[in-house]
């Protein structure tokens, strides 16, 4: 397997390292590119990223990604929304679901949800225009780029419950009556069962009762932000993972950002990037090492062996050797 390897920005520097050492552990035949993007980058050379450095990605088979800063300049073209769409990755899957010993906000843990983010269009577009009194951000819903999310999600409801929630705002946003009527679609000819929830009476429901929830799916920035909030449900954004998959192209990368307020400070939480490494092991086949891999963070975890978001006493660092060294003695 040729991976590429970017560490980007903040704790993404600190988490990639321990993701890598993990992944060292197996002894798998694995090429790394290691690739430079970010603000760092575009601070130090004026692009934080290049059409070379998306010829060198479509080169490899898979992605692992750390976090990039995105500062609020308009001349900043933000690095996810350019890889997302140059490498054409339209869904974006956020598994949601407790491990062992870490508490959320409540006291159930019999939940294991997903949510499928559109990953390429809606409010992401980039099609924007900025001025002195009236900014606008365009909002694109295609039928080509619903039906795609939609059939992934509903082939996904299909492999486990059946149960897929279309999550929208049509009342308010007409172009959400496309999407949701595609995603219906979809659902049917799938055989799956779909029902639909408006956006914000879905986000207070998800988070009082998130075990009625299997597959999510919605459109690009409400994936965003429920994803985020899921955090709280698991006990933080520290331990959420996510996989951006398109037809060619697979990317594995933390929920999380450059957490700048704890960056340089080895207390960066590493499990969301080593989860996000379990989907890679999985997208790539590798069963037996995403087991076990399982099998170190729930042992990890059971042994207080954690970082303090955790409320735990380990450092970044000494969480990846944990790991690494369960894997190689098992
Ligand atoms: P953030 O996700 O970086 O941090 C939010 C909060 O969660 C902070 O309090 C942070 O300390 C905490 N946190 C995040 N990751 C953690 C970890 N691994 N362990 C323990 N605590 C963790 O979001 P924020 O602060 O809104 O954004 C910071 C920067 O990251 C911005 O420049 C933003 O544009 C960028 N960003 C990048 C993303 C990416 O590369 N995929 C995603 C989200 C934000
Ligand atoms: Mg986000």
């Amino acid at each position: 397997m040729k991976l590429a390897v970017i560490e980007g920005d903040g704790v993404g520097k600190e988490v990639i390292p321990v993701a890598l050492e993990v992944l060292d552990a197996f002894g798998l035949d694995v090429e790394k590119v290691p690739l430079e993007l970010g603000y760092g980058r575009w601070e130090r050379t004026g692009a934080a990223i290049t059409d070379e450095d998306i010829d060198l990605l479509k080169g490899c088979d898979c992605v692992l990604f750390g976090a990039v800063t995105t500062p609020p300049d308009p001349n900043y073209k933000s690095v996810l929304l350019t890889i997302r769409k140059e490498l054409d990755m339209y869904a974006n899957i956020r598994p949601i679901r407790p491990l062992p010993s870490i508490k959320g906000i409540h006291d159930r843990t019999d939940f294991n949800y997903i949510i499928v983010r559109e990953n390429t269009e809606g409010l992401y577009s980039g099609i924007e225009e900025i001025g002195e009194d009236v900014s606008t951000t365009k909002r694109v819903i295609t039928r080509k780029g619903s039906k795609r999310i939609a059939d992934y999600a509903s082939k996904l409801a299909g492999s486990r419950t059946n149960k897929l929630t279309i999550v929208h705002k049509s009342n308010v946003m007409k172009s959400d009556k496309l999407f949701l009527d595609v995603c219906r679609q979809s659902a049917t000819d799938a055989g799956v069962t779909p029902s639909d929830e408006l956006v914000d009476s879905f986000a207070y429901n998800l988070i009082r009762n998130p075990w009625n929830y299997d597959v999510i799916v919605t459109t690009n920035l409400f994936g965003d932000i429920l994803s985020d909030m899921s955090g709280a449900l698991v006990g933080g954004l520290g331990l959420l993972p996510s996989a951006n998959i398109g037809e060619k192209y697979a990317f594995f990368e933390p929920v999380h950002g450059s957490a700048p307020d704890i960056a340089g400070r080895n207390i960066a939480n590493p499990l969301a990037t080593v989860l996000s490494l379990k989907m890679l092991l999985e997208w790539h086949g590798d069963m037996a090492e995403a087991g076990i891999l399982e099998e170190a963070i729930d042992t990890s975890l059971n042994h207080g062996i954690c970082t303090p978001d955790l409320g735990g006493k380990s450092s970044t660092s000494e969480v990846g050797e944990f790991l690494a060294n369960y894997i190689k003695t098992r």
